[in-house]
C-alpha cells in the first residue's frame, strides 16, 4: 500500500489525476490537497469522491504549520504536485499569489518531505508538474527540449521556473528525489473557462464576442488532458530520479485557426448557419509580453518511456466541446459569482 499525495487535485488537470490514479491503482491511498480557489472545484471528482482508497483534505500549501503537520500525520510515499495559481492574465493583473503559491507554497511542501523522509529515501518521489512556458517563447521554428536555457517572460512563468529550480536545487542540495515534468497546453473537460478552448466554448454557446489577442497568430501545441495524466502515470512509475521530462502533443495551431475549428465545429453541433460563429470574433488588445510560440519535442519521454497521445486534436475537440455542451450546470456553476467580475475587468464587457 503506497499513499500518495496530489495537491490541487480539484482543480483542472489535478482531478484527472487523482482519477486516474484512484481507479488505476486500488492499492494506493491517494490523498488531495486542495485549498479550493476558485479554479478547485469538488464537483470534478463527483464520480470518485466515496471511492475507498481516496480520501480530500482542505488546506493551503502556503501554510506551512498546516503543510507539516500533515506531512508528519501521513507520512507520504510520494508527492504529485499540481496546486498551483495557473493563468497568465490573472498573473499580470496581480502576481503577488502567483508567487506566494507556486514559489513559497512549493518550498513548504519541499521542506515538509525532506524532513519527513530523511532517514529513508528508497521509493519516495516528489514530481513537481510544471509547464513549457519555462522555457519563454520561441519563433516559427524550433522546439523546447529539456536542457533548452530558462526564459521565463510573464510573472506565471517566472513562478513556475522558479519552484522548478527549488525542486531540482534540493535533489542538488539535499539528495531530495525528485522529477520533473514540462508540459504543453492542456484542453479537455473540468478546464476553468478562463482558457482559450473553455472560454471560447462557452462564448460561442452564448453568442458572446470571441476575444482574440492581437492578431490571433500566436501559436500553442495542444494535448489532451487525458494524455497528459497518463505521461504523469508513466513518468511518476519509471522516470529517473532527478530528471526532466517534456510532454507535448505535436499540434501546434494558431489561435486563431483553432478558434475558427472551435466556430465551425459548434455551428455544425448546434444547427447554426455555417459561417455563423465566425461573425463573433472580436480582435482585442494584445496580452502584455504575449509569447509567440510553444512547441514541445517530447522525443524523450516517447522513446525512453514508451509514451505518445492517444487521441487526434479533432476527436479531443469534439469530445470536449459536447462535454461542455452537455455540462451545463458545471459550466454555470463555475461562472457565477467572482467570475463575472474577472471577465469584466479582464475584458472589459459586460457579461
Ligand atoms: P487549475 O488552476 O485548474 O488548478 C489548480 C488547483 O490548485 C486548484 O484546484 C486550486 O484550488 C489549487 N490551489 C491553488 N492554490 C492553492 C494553494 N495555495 N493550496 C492548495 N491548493 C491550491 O490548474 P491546472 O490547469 O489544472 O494546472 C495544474 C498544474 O499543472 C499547475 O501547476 C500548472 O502550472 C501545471 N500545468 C498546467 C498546464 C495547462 O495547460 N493547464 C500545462 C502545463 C502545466
Ligand atoms: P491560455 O489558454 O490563457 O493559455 P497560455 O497563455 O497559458 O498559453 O491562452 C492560450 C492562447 O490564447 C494564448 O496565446 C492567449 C490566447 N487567448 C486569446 O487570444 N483570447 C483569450 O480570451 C484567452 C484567454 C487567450
Amino acid at each position: 500500500m503506497k499513499k500518495i499525495l496530489i495537491t490541487g487535485g480539484a482543480g483542472f488537470i489535478g482531478s484527472h489525476l487523482v482519477r486516474l490514479m484512484v481507479n488505476k491503482y486500488p492499492n494506493y491511498e491517494i490523498v488531495n490537497l486542495d485549498t479550493l480557489t476558485y479554479a478547485g472545484n469538488l464537483e470534478n471528482l463527483k464520480d470518485i469522491e466515496n471511492a475507498s482508497n481516496y480520501r480530500f483534505v482542505k488546506g493551503d500549501i502556503t501554510n506551512h504549520c498546516f503543510v507539516d503537520e500533515l506531512f508528519k500525520k501521513e507520512s507520504f510515499d510520494g508527492v504529485m504536485h499540481l496546486a498551483a495559481e495557473s493563468h497568465v492574465d490573472r498573473s499580470i493583473a496581480s502576481p503577488m499569489q502567483f508567487i506566494m503559491t507556486n514559489i513559497i507554497g512549493t518550498v513548504h511542501l519541499l521542506n515538509a518531505a525532506r524532513e519527513s523522509w530523511k532517514d529513508k529515501i528508497e521509493g519516495k518521489c516528489f514530481y513537481h508538474i510544471s509547464t513549457d512556458e519555462v522555457y519563454g517563447s520561441l519563433g516559427n521554428e524550433g522546439y523546447f527540449v529539456e536542457d533548452t536555457s530558462y526564459d521565463p517572460r510573464s510573472p506565471y512563468s517566472a513562478s513556475k521556473a522558479s519552484s522548478d529550480h527549488l525542486v531540482r536545487a534540493y535533489h542538488h542540495t539535499y539528495n531530495l528525489p525528485i522529477v520533473i515534468s514540462n508540459c504543453s497546453n492542456n484542453y479537455g473537460s473540468f478546464q476553468f473557462p478562463e482558457k482559450l478552448i473553455p472560454l471560447m466554448i462557452n462564448n460561442i454557446k452564448q453568442e458572446k464576442p470571441l476575444p482574440v489577442y492581437g492578431k490571433g497568430d500566436n501559436v500553442r501545441d495542444w494535448l489532451w488532458v487525458e494524455d497528459h495524466v497518463k505521461a504523469i502515470d508513466v513518468i511518476y512509475h519509471n522516470g529517473k530520479i532527478g530528471e526532466t521530462y517534456n510532454i507535448g502533443g505535436d499540434n501546434e495551431w494558431t489561435n486563431l485557426d483553432l478558434v475558427h475549428a472551435l466556430c465551425d465545429i459548434m455551428d455544425e453541433k448546434l444547427n447554426k448557419p455555417s459561417g455563423s460563429s465566425r461573425n463573433l470574433i472580436t480582435f482585442v488588445e494584445d496580452r502584455k509580453g504575449h509569447d509567440h510560440r510553444y512547441a514541445i519535442d517530447a522525443r524523450k519521454l516517447k522513446l525512453g518511456l514508451g509514451w505518445k497521445p492517444s487521441l487526434q486534436f479533432d476527436e479531443g475537440l469534439d469530445k470536449t466541446i459536447d462535454w461542455y455542451l452537455q455540462n451545463t450546470e458545471w459550466l454555470e456553476n463555475v461562472t457565477s459569482g467572482a467570475y463575472q467580475d474577472y471577465y469584466k475587468e479582464q475584458y472589459k464587457v459586460n457579461v
